[in-house]
């Protein structure tokens, strides 16, 4: 009786709880709403349309021209980017604060993407690191490093789903999967806006591109989308969702057309899946005149279609281009827009600015000091080692001992703001640690000859004494890679293989037979086929940021283990891109026993597909390396896999676990993969499916069992009705440390 008595009480109380805090969570949001309300109703129609302005300057403007200052004097402007200098923000926010019409704060924006001024390594490099803890500390520094100039609006985090190496822009992307991408998507928005938005350290994040920005064809940028409504669902809304819960209060449309409708005139788009799907309470920001470029897409007549496009679809904001400014007056009179679609589309602007406490507190945060803080730097480098991965390591040539005599080569060997990668506006390559300089500070027993000056050099000037360079040692450490300018926007490749004569230079320097370890910092994966045999070890290091080469160095030597994995798929060779590990099967799954490669074909033999499936002749049917993949200084064993129950039902878990031992004489962190295949579904499943993740650090000898839960809601998708559920029947599963590995088990259904 008094067990029930109690249950009751604690039921009423857990009541209690849920019905006060969801009060809590209206109470705020209504507050935000009714006072931007108020504020509306006292506004000018010019007023209105100036909040939906958002205003930029070239990133290398340093000037501010008086244009711009009387804009803000007569509330013409609503946000702006790139305002390079820390005194023009301040004099900007004080004519929005004191001299405009109604003295509503203006938010200064910039592409804050991974990092400020200490920077981390590039995302695709962070979403290596498989670490939502990094990834939120390190966009918190971001925050509080920007916010201190004034900067309170970052446009990132970029969570498009990337699986084209080609795309420069991969290397600002979370990777190829949704499952890991909406994990740090949801670090990235926590680190960005801390624990409260009115913190004057805090960051709006800005979750972009929405959507397909990723799926360019051909890797090619600003490109076409071609998405399903079934992979538009379980593949690239997934990351936005997470960030949306997350918090994040603004997304940023994408430049390209999905199937047919470019995203800033997407009615559909940003109304029933943005806002009802996704219960989105933000504000829309375009791309840089993305409203505009509906004109050359095709898809707008003129600047005043493409205003009426952006403003029906429900486009809060207009960055740098004017189309809004210059129509919304004419637009309204004709009844193509309504007034009270325009109060919605300022008023969602209005209430984030009272959500950010910006009409309390409109100043800067005052941390300058902060800026390359010690334990900035710290993190940065401990962020380049965890995104660090080893792709080959023959014979455990590394970590090397201290005594070896190194022949550092290569471009990007002492390239300091090469290592910072692709967007970082204010990061400054003199606060870098190139490797050279780490090799230095470390007393490292090395002498370095560049070999090429940059990495698309082709001069092979100093191939001699380069060479003979590397005869004088014992090892060779080859650094080299991308430029930062090779990947980002607008820089992709259609060929993507080492630069410049860097494969020739590897090539002669094998001769001398001297052991090569290749570190390669690029802003995307890199085709080795052409010289990886030519090569002993390779560490992948993206661009890794201000900390790069303290951070080689320390992996080099083993003081740190390289422990990141593959957040994409690394090609053999660009014919296989689009590549990705969560593909769907075919009627003809590949039989790796009858591949028979193009130089096994009989001359003249008889035309016929019998016994080939879904592969290419020349380089088969496998990545260079999984998804997922990387090594680290020590090996592994699993065993003893484990599921709970052979059935899920609506209401019990599966446990999964297994015994990971660390069978190598290292200490080490191994990255534990689960994936999972819906055999059977009323839209086609993918292969596998990652599900779960989990680093766990082994001493030598040491075995840890890790475990595993699924519940129906992991399993969900949206199947052929577009409908959100599991369908029964039967499930594969793997756990291992690839996607291409793994021990299996399964379960089903019912
Ligand atoms: C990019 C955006 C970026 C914006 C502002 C555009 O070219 O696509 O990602 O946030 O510029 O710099």
């Amino acid at each position: 009786m008094k067990g029930v008595k109690l249950k009751i009480y604690g039921l009423l109380f857990v009541l209690l709880m849920v019905v006060s805090c969801k009060k809590e969570v209206v109470k705020t949001t209504d507050i935000a709403t009714q006072k931007a309300n108020d504020l509306l109703a006292k506004m000018t129609l010019e007023e209105k349309i100036g909040q939906l302005n958002l205003r930029g300057t070239s990133s290398r403007q340093k000037t501010l021209p008086n244009e711009l200052k009387q804009a803000v004097r007569e509330g013409k402007v609503g946000a702006f980017l790139n305002v390079m200098k820390t005194e023009y923000v301040d004099e900007l926010q004080k004519i929005a604060i004191e001299e405009s019409p109604n003295k509503i704060p203006l938010i200064f924006a910039r592409d804050v993407i991974h990092g400020f001024k200490t920077i981390f390594p590039i995302p695709l490099g962070l979403a290596a690191s498989w670490d939502a803890d990094i990834t939120e500390k390190s966009s918190r520094v971001a925050a509080i490093e920007a916010s201190s100039v004034g900067i309170r609006w970052t446009f990132a985090p970029m969570l498009d789903i990337a699986r084209d190496s080609r795309w420069g822009r991969i290397a600002e992307s979370p990777g190829e999967d949704p499952y890991l991408a909406s994990k740090l998507g949801e670090a990235y928005v926590k680190g960005f806006q801390g624990d409260s938005l009115n913190d004057p350290t805090s960051m709006l994040a800005c979750a972009k591109h929405f959507i397909g920005y990723g799926a360019a064809i051909g890797g090619r940028d600003y490109n076409t989308a071609i998405i399903n409504k079934e992979l538009m669902q379980n593949v690239y809304l997934p990351p936005f969702k997470a960030a949306f819960k997350a918090g994040s209060q603004t997304v940023m449309t994408s430049f390209n057309e999905t199937n047919g409708i470019p995203a800033s005139g997407d009615k559909k788009l940003l109304q029933e899946i943005l806002r009802k799907q996704l219960n989105f309470d933000g504000f829309v920001v375009s791309d840089w005149n993305s409203v505009t470029e509906m004109i050359p897409h095709g898809f707008a007549k003129d600047e005043k279609h493409a205003a009426e496009l952006g403003l029906n679809a429900g486009l809060n904001m207009e960055m740098t281009s004017k189309s809004y400014e210059h129509h919304i007056k004419e637009l309204l009179s004709e009844g193509k827009i309504s007034e009270s679609q325009l109060n919605n589309l300022v008023v969602e602007i209005l209430k984030v600015k009272f959500r950010m406490g910006l009409f309390e507190n409109s100043g800067r945060n005052s941390k300058a000091s902060k800026l390359y803080a010690k334990e900035h730097l710290a993190l940065a480098k401990e962020a380049a080692i965890k995104s660090s991965v080893l792709l080959k390591n023959d014979k455990s040539i590394l970590p090397l001992v201290k005594k070896t005599k190194i022949a550092v080569v290569g471009p990007l060997a002492n390239k300091p703001r090469e290592q910072l990668g692709t967007w970082t506006f204010d990061g400054e390559g003199q606060h870098s640690v190139t490797p050279i300089k780490a090799f230095e500070n470390n007393n490292t027993n090395f002498s370095f000859t560049e070999g090429l000056s940059y990495s698309r050099d082709k001069s092979e000037v100093q191939f001699k004494k380069t060479i003979q360079n590397a005869k004088n040692s014992d090892v060779i450490v080859f650094i080299g890679g991308e430029e930062a300018i090779l990947s980002g926007e607008a820089h992709s490749r259609a060929n993507i293989d080492l630069p410049g004569a860097q494969e020739k230079l590897l090539k002669e320097l094998s001769k001398t037979g001297k052991p090569i370890i290749l570190v390669i910092m690029a802003g995307r994966p890199i085709t080795l086929t052409n010289i990886i045999n030519n090569v002993d070890a390779v560490l992948m290091t993206w661009h890794p940021g201000t900390m790069g080469g303290e951070a080689i160095y320390e992996m080099l030597f083993g003081i740190q283990e390289p422990s990141g994995r593959l957040p994409v798929t690394w090609p053999k060779t660009v014919g296989q891109l689009p590549l990705f590990y969560n593909h769907k099967n075919t009627g003809r799954p590949v039989i790796p026993e009858k591949f028979v490669q193009m130089d096994s074909i009989p001359v003249g033999a008889w035309q016929s597909s019998l016994g080939n499936t879904s592969h290419y002749l020349d380089v088969g049917f496998t990545p260079h390396f999984p998804f997922g993949y990387g090594l680290g200084y020590t090996s592994y064993m699993y065993s003893n896999l484990q599921v709970s129950t052979q059935k899920l039902t609506n209401t019990n878990q599966i446990k999964i676990s297994v015994d990971v031992k660390n069978t190598g004489e290292r200490d080490g962190e191994e990255l534990v993969q689960l994936y999972v295949q819906d055999v059977v579904g009323s839209v086609t499943r993918p292969v596998k499916e990652l599900k779960g993740f989990e680093k766990v650090k082994l001493k030598s000898g040491a075995l840890k069992t890790v475990s595993f839960a699924l519940t129906v809601d992991d399993l969900k998708y949206y199947n052929s009705n577009l409908k959100y559920g599991v369908e029964k029947g039967d499930f594969n599963l793997w756990v291992g440390n690839n996607a291409s590995n793994g021990l299996r088990s399964g379960f089903s259904y019912e």
